[in-house]
């Protein structure tokens, strides 16, 4: 463990720091897109551009989740090793308040719809999946249950995130019709993400 009194008061601070302050950035979007809804700033179609809006920081979120393993064995950095969880977390916010948005906002609370839209439409359905799959992650992402599971059945159980990942991108992959430019930008930004974490760590 790390002994915070140990070190220079600068560096300390830094690091006492550096949770809150990615908190507030990781609520920024969310923050700006309340701004634009209040200032009727949302386009002619308001409530798409919500529900694509947080869907696209829902699949940020679960990409900048799933760097920080790699950029801290490739640059040494491990003070980023804390924010994991926290990323993790924001990526599941993000899209629950995606999801929400859609069954609240564009389908009015109607959860037969929804139901219907879920299996008529296989974007939403693959979606779903990486929601279903996405819920036990953050369920489990207490210490308690680390201890509870035991590590390795943990790690084995958060592997899945990689497989939410993926799903996310077919999912934006399905959705557009024209225009595969965003979705193919994730595809290879996952898939270095992949292939960095099949590569032997560093000495
Ligand atoms: C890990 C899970 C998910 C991720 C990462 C994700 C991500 C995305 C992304 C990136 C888009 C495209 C945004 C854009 O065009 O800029 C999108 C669109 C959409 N997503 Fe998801 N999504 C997820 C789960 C879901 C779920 C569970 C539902 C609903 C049951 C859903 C419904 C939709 C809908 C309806 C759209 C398109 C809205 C439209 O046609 O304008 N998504 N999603």
């Amino acid at each position: 463990m790390t002994d915070l009194a140990a070190q220079p008061p600068s560096r300390n601070l830094q690091k006492r720091a550096l949770k809150p302050v990615v908190f507030v950035l990781c609520l920024l979007p969310l923050a700006w897109l309340g701004f634009r809804a209040a200032t009727n700033d949302l386009g002619f179609n308001p409530i798409e551009t919500i529900v694509r809006d947080l869907g696209d920081w829902a699949l940020r979120f679960l990409i900048i989740g799933l760097a920080v393993t790699p950029v801290r064995r490739f640059t040494g950095l491990n003070a980023v090793g804390r924010l994991r969880r926290m990323l993790g977390l924001f990526a599941f916010f993000y899209v629950t308040l995606h999801l929400v948005a859609f069954i609240g906002l564009d389908q009015q609370f109607d959860f037969a719809a929804v139901w219907r839209e879920i299996l008529k439409r296989k974007f939403i359905t693959i979606g779903m999946l990486a929601f279903v799959i996405l819920l036990p992650l953050a369920i489990t992402s207490t210490d308690g249950m680390v201890r509870r599971l035991g590590g390795r059945a943990w790690r084995r159980l958060h592997r899945g995130v990689y497989l939410a990942g993926v799903l996310g991108v077919i999912h934006y992959f399905m959705m557009v019709k024209a225009g595969l430019q965003q979705p193919t930008i994730y595809a290879v930004i996952l898939a270095a993400l992949l292939l960095a974490r099949l590569m032997p760590a560093k000495a």
